[in-house]
This record gives C-alpha cells, sequence and structure tokens, in this order.
C-alpha cells in the first residue's frame, strides 16, 4: 500500500462523530457566533495528523495540471517537474485528496469555476474545512482573465501616493473575493537595489521609507478587518533576495546584519506592525543558510522581535531547494524537518509534504504540539476570512465587480500617476498642428505587454494599447504604424528599415522601446521573474532603430515600456523627449497617449535610481559618504537620473525652508515647513521630498535618507506651504552594539523635488 493509499484508509477509518460542548448536532467549530479562538481549538481537536499535515500544504490547481497532462507524454508524467507538474500524481488523485481532507489551500486556480469547484470537493471532507485559494495578485488580480490590470509596484510606487495603493488593494480584494480567491501573495516590499534583477517592477523601489509605506498601505487594503470582503495579504521575500549577488534571482545574498536591519527589514516589520497576516520567505541563502530553514528570520526576528502572529509561507519548490539546491539537507524529508523547526507553517506546492509530516511526527522528531500551532494560525485565519460561511462566490454577480467602472478608473488615475518624465527638451506636450503625421513604432507599441508581469492574457478590449491609445486621444493626427513585433530579441531588419524609410516622411517619431515581461512568452521575455541581465541597454535592434530614426532629422520621443531601469544613456543624451512608463497597466496606453499631447501633466518620481550602465550597480541614492571618495574614471560616477526624479510641463519653484526649533531633545520633534509654488502655466501636482542626514555619526550614515514626502496640487502662479514633522523615529539608527539610539549632534534636513543635491533646499537643528 503506498502512502497516497494509505492516507485514504487512515482517513476514512479516523471518521469522528461530532460532539459539541452544548449537546446540539452541529460541532462547535461551526458555530459562527462563538469566538474563533474557540472555533479553532474546537477544529483541531477533531483532526488526524493526515488533515493537519494536508491544511499546511498548497497544491496546484487542476486545470493547470490538466492543461499540462494533455500535452506530456506518458513517460514525461511519470518525471516531469517542469510547469508545476506533479509526477506521478495525477489531476484525479489531486481531487480524491480534496475530498479527504488532506489539501488546505490551492495557488494558481485562474477561475471562479475551478474554484467552487474545488471547494465543493472539500465540502464533501469529513471536516468540511473550506480551501484557501491563493494567488499572485500583484497589480490587481489581472493573473487571472478578466480582472483590472492596475500599473505594477514599481509605477504605483512612482505616483508617491500611498491612497493609491490602498485603493487599489482594496479593489484588488473585492475582484478576489468576487472569484473565490482569499489570499494575495503581494505586497513584494523588497528594497530593490540592483537593476539588473528582473522583479524591480514588483517592487516599490530602493527607498526603505517609500517601500515601508506604500506596503502598508496595501496590507491595510487587502487585509480591510479580516472578514467576508477581505483578503489575506502577504509581504515577501524575506528577506534580501532584492540584493542578489550577481544580479539574479534566487542566487546568493550575503549581508551585515547592520544592512538587512537598516535596509530590508524596515519594510516587512512595518507591514506586520500594520497587521499582515502571511509572509513569504525568500528563494535566497542568506549569509550562508538558506532563507526557508532560517530560524534566525523565521522565529526569533519575526515572532521573537516583532510578534507576528500570522503564518509563513515557502516560496515555490524552495523546501525542496534546501535539499536539492543548497544542499543543506540530504534528502526531502530532511528539509521539510529543517524549515518546520526553522518557524516555516505552510508549504507552497508539492506532494511530499503531508508525508514528511506525519513521518516526522511519529518519529518524534517534530513534536505533534509543533504542527498545531502552524494549524491554528493556518484555521485562524480561514475562520476570520469567513470562509466556513461562505466557502463559495457567486458567478451570477462576480462580473458585476470584477473591471466595474469604479476599478478601471481607478487603474487609469494610477497610470496618469505613475508615468514619468525623464527628459523633455520643449517638445513636449506634442502639438497636434504642427505634428500631423506621426510614425509610430517599436515592440511596445501596440502590444498588452504594457500590463507588465503577472498578467494572464485579456481580453483586447480591456486593454488600452499605446498606439490604440494615441489614436483615441488625437484622432485628428495621421499615425503611421510600423509593426516591430513584441520579441525584442528577434526583431527583424527589414521591419526596422520599413521604419527608418517612413520616419523620414514624418513629421514626428515615436518609438516605444523597453523589455518583454509578459509571463505567457516564459523563455523569451527579457523582464520579470527568473530574468535578469547582465546588462542594462535595450535588447535587439531596439537601440540601433532609434538612432536610425533619430538620424532622420525628424524629432523623435522615445517612450520606455519596462519592469527594471534601463540604462539608457545615449537616449537621454540625443533624443529631445524621453517618458518612462514602467508597466502601466491596462489603461497605461492611454495614459501615456494623454501625457504626450498634455492632456494630464506628468507628476510621477523615480523610486529607483537610473544606472547609466550596469557597471555602476550598486547605484542607489542612499548610499554611504564614502562611495564615490574616488569616482569611476573614464565614465560617470553619477546616475542617468537619480532617486525622487521626474519633470512636469509646469515649474516648482521652493523657498523659505523653516525648522520650528535649532535645537531639541532627543525626543523632540521639530517641524519642517517649505513653500511650493507653482511657477509655469499650466496646473500640476508636485512630490515634495524630506530627506534628513545625520552629519556625524558613531557609525557610518547614508548620505541622505527619505523620511518623508507627500503630493501637492498646485494651480498656475499658486503657492502652498508644506509642512512635515520630524519625529525621533526618524532620526534614530543602529549604534555600534545594534540598539536602536538618537544621537546627539547636527542634522541636516534637505527638501526638495529629487533626491539630488541641486534640487534641495537645507536647514539644520542639533539634537541635544
Ligand atoms: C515567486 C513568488 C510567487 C510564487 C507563486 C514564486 O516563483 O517567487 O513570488 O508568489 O512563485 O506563484
Amino acid at each position: 500500500m503506498n502512502f497516497f493509499t494509505k492516507l485514504t484508509v487512515v482517513t476514512m477509518s479516523a471518521l469522528s462523530v461530532f460532539s459539541c460542548a452544548d449537546g446540539n448536532d452541529a460541532p462547535l467549530y461551526k458555530d459562527a457566533s462563538k469566538p474563533v479562538e474557540k472555533r479553532v481549538e474546537d477544529l483541531l481537536s477533531r483532526m488526524t495528523l493526515e488533515e493537519k499535515a494536508g491544511q499546511m500544504n498548497q497544491f496546484v490547481g487542476i486545470e493547470h495540471i490538466r492543461a499540462n497532462e494533455a500535452h506530456l507524454t506518458p513517460e514525461d508524467l511519470k518525471t516531469n517537474t517542469a510547469q508545476a507538474y506533479y509526477p506521478g500524481f495525477p489531476a484525479d488523485t489531486i481531487e480524491q485528496w480534496t475530498k479527504e481532507g488532506l489539501i488546505g489551500s490551492f495557488l494558481h486556480v485562474l477561475t471562479i469555476e475551478e474554484a467552487n469547484y474545488l471547494q465543493e470537493l472539500a465540502m464533501q471532507s469529513r471536516l468540511q474545512i473550506p480551501i484557501m485559494f491563493g494567488i499572485d495578485a500583484i497589480h490587481g488580480n489581472c493573473n487571472c482573465p478578466d480582472n483590472t490590470a492596475y500599473p505594477t509596484s514599481i509605477g504605483l510606487a512612482s505616483s508617491f501616493n500611498p491612497e493609491m495603493a490602498y485603493r487599489i488593494a482594496r479593489q484588488t480584494a473585492s475582484e478576489m473575493r468576487a472569484m473565490n480567491m482569499h489570499w494575495t501573495f503581494n505586497p513584494n516590499v523588497e528594497v530593490a537595489r540592483d537593476a539588473r534583477w528582473g522583479r524591480c517592477g514588483e517592487t516599490f523601489g530602493e527607498d526603505p521609507y517609500l517601500v515601508s509605506v506604500m506596503g502598508v498601505e496595501s496590507v491595510k487594503g487587502y487585509q480591510g478587518d479580516m472578514n467576508q470582503d477581505d483578503v489575506l495579504a502577504c509581504v515577501k521575500h524575506f528577506v534580501g533576495g532584492s540584493q542578489p549577488m550577481n544580479g539574479t534571482n534566487g542566487s546568493p545574498t550575503d549581508l551585515s546584519e547592520r544592512t538587512i536591519r537598516e535596509v530590508f527589514f524596515p519594510p516587512f516589520k512595518a507591514g506586520v506592525e500594520a497587521g499582515a497576516l502571511s509572509l513569504m520567505t525568500a528563494h535566497n541563502e542568506l549569509n550562508g543558510i538558506p532563507c526557508h530553514s532560517n530560524e534566525w528570520l523565521m522565529t526569533d526576528v519575526l515572532r521573537g522581535e516583532w510578534n507576528f502572529k500570522g503564518f509563513v509561507v515557502s516560496d515555490w519548490m524552495d523546501i525542496e531547494h534546501i535539499h536539492d539546491l543548497h544542499a543543506t539537507a540530504e534528502n526531502i524529508k530532511e528539509a521539510v524537518y529543517q524549515s518546520i523547526m526553522a518557524g516555516m507553517d505552510l508549504h507552497m506546492h508539492g506532494i511530499y509534504w503531508n508525508e514528511a509530516v506525519c513521518e516526522l511526527v511519529r518519529e518524534g522528531r517534530i513534536p505533534e504540539s509543533r504542527i498545531d500551532e502552524s494549524v491554528r494560525r493556518i484555521l485562524d485565519i480561514k475562520f476570520r476570512l469567513g470562509l466556513f460561511e461562505q466557502p463559495f462566490a457567486d458567478p451570477q454577480t462576480t462580473m458585476q465587480v470584477r473591471l466595474c467602472d469604479e476599478h478601471r478608473q481607478t487603474a487609469l488615475e494610477a497610470a496618469r500617476q505613475g508615468i514619468v518624465l525623464l527628459k523633455n527638451d520643449g517638445i513636449l506636450p506634442l502639438d497636434e498642428k504642427k505634428y500631423k503625421k506621426v510614425l509610430v513604432t517599436g515592440i511596445n507599441a501596440d502590444d498588452h505587454n504594457i500590463m507588465g508581469d503577472w498578467t494572464a492574457p485579456q481580453k483586447p478590449e480591456n486593454c488600452v494599447t499605446i498606439l490604440e491609445g494615441l489614436r483615441m486621444v488625437s484622432p485628428q493626427t495621421d499615425f503611421v504604424f510600423v509593426d516591430q513585433g513584441w520579441n525584442p530579441q528577434e526583431m527583424s531588419r527589414a521591419k526596422v528599415n520599413e521604419a527608418v524609410a517612413k520616419a523620414s516622411k514624418c513629421d514626428l517619431n515615436i518609438v516605444v522601446a523597453g523589455e518583454h515581461m509578459f509571463r505567457g512568452n516564459w523563455t523569451k521575455k527579457t523582464c520579470g521573474e527568473d530574468t535578469d541581465r547582465s546588462d542594462l541597454d535595450l535588447v535587439g535592434l531596439q537601440q540601433e532603430m532609434i538612432e536610425r530614426i533619430y538620424a532622420t532629422g525628424v524629432p523623435t520621443v522615445v517612450v520606455l515600456v519596462t519592469g527594471r531601469p534601463l540604462g539608457v544613456q545615449w537616449i537621454a543624451d540625443n533624443v529631445p523627449a524621453l517618458l518612462n512608463a514602467w508597466e502601466p497597466g491596462m489603461y497605461g496606453g492611454q495614459a501615456v497617449a494623454e501625457i504626450l499631447y498634455g492632456k494630464v501633466n506628468p507628476s510621477a518620481k523615480l523610486p529607483i535610481t537610473i544606472p547609466r550602465s550596469a557597471g555602476q550597480i550598486q547605484m542607489i541614492y542612499n548610499h554611504k559618504p564614502s562611495q564615490y571618495f574616488h569616482p569611476y574614471v573614464v565614465t560617470e560616477s553619477t546616475p542617468l537620473y537619480p532617486f525622487g526624479y521626474g519633470l512636469s510641463y509646469t515649474s516648482y519653484e521652493y523657498s523659505e525652508l523653516v525648522l520650528s526649533a535649532d535645537r531639541i531633545a532627543a525626543d523632540g520633534t521639530v517641524d519642517v515647513s517649505v513653500n511650493v509654488t507653482n511657477t509655469g502655466k499650466v496646473a500640476g501636482e508636485e512630490i515634495v521630498q524630506m530627506y534628513l542626514r545625520d552629519r556625524f555619526s558613531q557609525v557610518t550614515r547614508p548620505v541622505k535618507e527619505l523620511k518623508d514626502f507627500t503630493r501637492v496640487s498646485l494651480a498656475p502662479g499658486e503657492t502652498k506651504t508644506v509642512t512635515f514633522t520630524i519625529t525621533p523615529d526618524k532620526l534614530m539608527f543602529l549604534d555600534k552594539k545594534m540598539k536602536p539610539i538618537v544621537e546627539a549632534g547636527e542634522f541636516i534636513v534637505m527638501v526638495g523635488s529629487s533626491s539630488a543635491d541641486e534640487d534641495l533646499l537645507k536647514a539644520s537643528f542639533h539634537v541635544k
């Protein structure tokens, strides 16, 4: 008898008669009027070890498996682990396990029909514990068809608009619940410090404070009050993978405890404090210990220091990788042991888990009480999200929520606020009367790739490409389109020649270049998850095409669609206008066109530095004082565009930086006020940024750190006074013994429109 049949027998023979404290037939845990803690304990007391192990496991949806079964050969079906297939474990067995209560969660279930179907199977199980469906709803639930696709996090962060992060998370939660999905693997609160890393677009950029603020609002938006309208958030990936050794996803990280605590921990801690109830560990090893078996991270810090009350989930195959990649466990069972004992609660994806957990408990290596701890945490969340009361979603009403007008409007607004104007020699906004015939070309000109990574194919009517946006916004312009295909690695020279030939006959050229992120083209993409680069140049013939189009002498505008900073030095030096659209989502095409034609005044600022080249990495604004003591020879030591930078069609003047005090006690506060005036001719929104520097300190401190920001809208000629308050936490750092301290001495306050010194007004105060 193999493990799978054995489990069936064990579970069936364990059928228990429900008994309740008050003598009714329904067990206590099914009574919604009882406190969650009591329901959890009641249910836990009825569960077999196999059922407990099952609650701690997550499987890939059966449609996903069936799609693989359809194209794999019988031989492959026994061994192939690619594309989330479980060798020798067909979809039918997954159905059977679900009916037996041996699976607690699924991921990659993409339709409401499948979610409801699997839930029906779970409702046939002995204890009827509902399934919790997890999904990568990274920028909306658009990893599933027919959902709103908002800009990805890097664009959202460019808006410096925390309210927008909250709103998007709230709307995403409602679209998810309308599909019977309960748990998003988001927000990604990693601090992105390497532009080669393909996942920069999934993050809120390079600054710990900005990442924290946006992450906290996302957590609050997803989780609400943790009831039937809400979804579980997941702060990920814990920790350090956003500064990978060689830029590649999941490669080792070697970081000092100071850097971990000062740079990488703060957004996770802030997320936990905001109430995040799940956390995902990172692919990478950290200082020699895989994050998935790292007791310091999962237990000492997360639970001991931060009092985390939720559960920890592993990332894709990463418990297995403790054995087969990091090689710190001799087999998978040992890897499971190490991971659970270090603090892991829920295993993403895989069949070995249930058997290993049961054996380890029976052998006495893992106490059952340790398993109970994890199951409690998971059940607690299932109860709080109302899954027992509402295990299904209604297919009749689902589309009243998904893609509703309000959500579409938010997607458009977020795109308008998240597109960064990097260069404008005065050609923008475009004059329709002057530029009557306009060439549009480039891999991202007419492609759904603008929706970004973590997007499933969406219906054509649910995405406005940039070409479509241009035609919509400027109907009188004659747009001449030359299609370059979507794949930068397979561009055709004939098509480039055609674009160049047509360019010279137009009044203006718009080239929409960048990266390809669409995960449906997994092996062809140039950016996104597991898609890292050793340079930051435009891939394929894109650069050549731009240079040749520019050489026609006809004015040329470049729009970049990308999930990572691109080192487009030549373009920045030569082309008169450059717009960085990031991955602007379903209405990205409309927003780009509105900005190009001046219907919308751009306001976004960079949440991540754009280096000139990969060789400059690590290129961050909040570096230590000695970083450029000896600058590079031959090439520049400054970034192409600094953190916090972004242009507008109006101009702003900063004046009268005033501090409320020039001396404060260590627990005192200082108000910082500054006047911001719109000195141009159009209304705009300016992102006012405040940085601090601790002038002399017992350990080295960054040359500046963002400590606050706000968006202000200003009519032409209008002045507003912006006030920030510096509280002790903004002055704090870790002393030589790693204890938080506010040290006496001088602090420099810098307020302005970007992190560049020339854009900042400065004043200083002293802590006594
Ligand atoms: C990614 C996670 C993601 C998971 C499930 C992994 O490869 O690293 O961020 O949540 O897959 O799709």
